[in-house]
């Protein structure tokens, strides 16, 4: 198995501003393999230089042995791509745009309409892109991505501002291709996504890989064991505060009050209480839950990724 990307030392800057900042790994074929981070975080960037659509300042970028920046031509021809932002023309109808992409490219699929049925946009076909929700564009900008049947596909935060419903039906479209041994790279900043789709995860902040990856090494990394969430009432505490108990390895104020990342959940949770004994404060809303990958960027952060 070769790799499809390889990235050594990939650095771009706009002005003063380091958006991707000395990046460096690889992604094997047939894998899944997914950049997470909050909005800046230069994910857009890093994707866009995969596919050709913006140059590194330096560094060494290979795409299916394909230097992106000098042969852009060669590497779209194999390449799918979804766009964060598309760039369809809002009146062209939907069974028009995929005859239209296909007719790009020199090796397209056979019967590319049959795209629409496994799409489920049958029912759309002639209807104008702009009439479209935001889950049927989605889904027009998957078929338009897979009508050259690429090796690879790169989806650019293919669920942000779908529905829950919407999420699920993408999430099963991107196993779908996975499962037909492409490679598939993606963006998100839905962690549960990531862990969900992604064989590997990269967590991204501030231009830097922070972490890299199987979505279940990273929360074991955690090692915690459990995190403990709770209000205090009756008095303001810092967070530092809890981290004086013998098993809290991290204490984190979050939406709605605390996180403890612990060792052990139940001695936690009866000091926690002798504490607020002590100290004057009461204790509301308890409860134990297992660590996520969000907890992942939260404790490498010290932020949560959608703030
Ligand atoms: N063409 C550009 N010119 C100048 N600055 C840019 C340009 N594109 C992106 N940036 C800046 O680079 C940083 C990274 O942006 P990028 O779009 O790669 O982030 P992202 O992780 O994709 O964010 P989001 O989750 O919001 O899509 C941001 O601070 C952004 O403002
Ligand atoms: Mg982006």
């Amino acid at each position: 198995m070769g790799a499809v990307v390889e990235c050594e030392h990939v650095t771009k800057r706009y002005g003063d501003l380091v958006a991707v900042d000395d990046v460096g790994f690889r992604v094997e074929e047939g894998e899944v393999f997914g950049l997470v981070g909050p909005n800046g975080a230069g994910k857009t960037t890093l994707i866009e230089m995969l596919e050709s659509l913006r140059t590194p300042d330096s560094g060494s970028i290979r795409v299916l042995g394909l230097d992106p920046a000098k042969e852009a031509q060669k590497l779209k021809e194999k390449i799918g791509v979804q766009l964060q932002t598309t760039s369809i023309q809002p009146n062209i109808k939907v069974r028009e745009a995929v005859r239209l992409f296909a007719s790009l490219y020199r090796q397209p699929l056979s019967n590319p309409e049959a795209l629409l049925k496994t799409l489920s946009l049958e029912d759309k076909q002639n209807s104008r892109f702009r009439k479209l929700s935001g889950g049927q564009k989605q889904r027009v900008a998957i078929a338009l991505a897979l009508v050259s049947d690429p090796q690879v596909l790169f989806f650019d935060e293919v669920t942000t501002g779908l529905d829950p419903q919407a999420r699920r039906t993408m999430w099963g479209l991107v196993k779908d291709v996975a499962s037909r041994g492409k490679t598939v790279f993606l963006t998100t900043h839905y962690m549960e996504e990531a862990e969900h789709l992604c064989d590997r995860v990269a967590v991204i902040d501030h231009g830097k890989f922070i972490a890299l990856d199987t979505p279940q090494n990273l929360v074991r990394s955690l090692r915690g064991g459990s995190k403990v969430l709770f209000q205090v009432e009756g008095r303001e505490i810092a967070p530092s505060e809890f981290e004086k108990l013998p098993a809290v390895s991290r204490a984190e104020k979050v939406e709605g009050g605390f996180a403890l990342f612990t060792a052990d959940g139940d001695r936690t949770l009866q000091e926690l209480v002798r504490l607020a004994d002590r100290e004057g404060f009461r204790l509301a809303g308890i409860r134990t839950e297992s660590p996520n990958l969000d907890d992942v960027f939260l404790t490498l952060t010290g932020r949560e990724l959608r703030e």
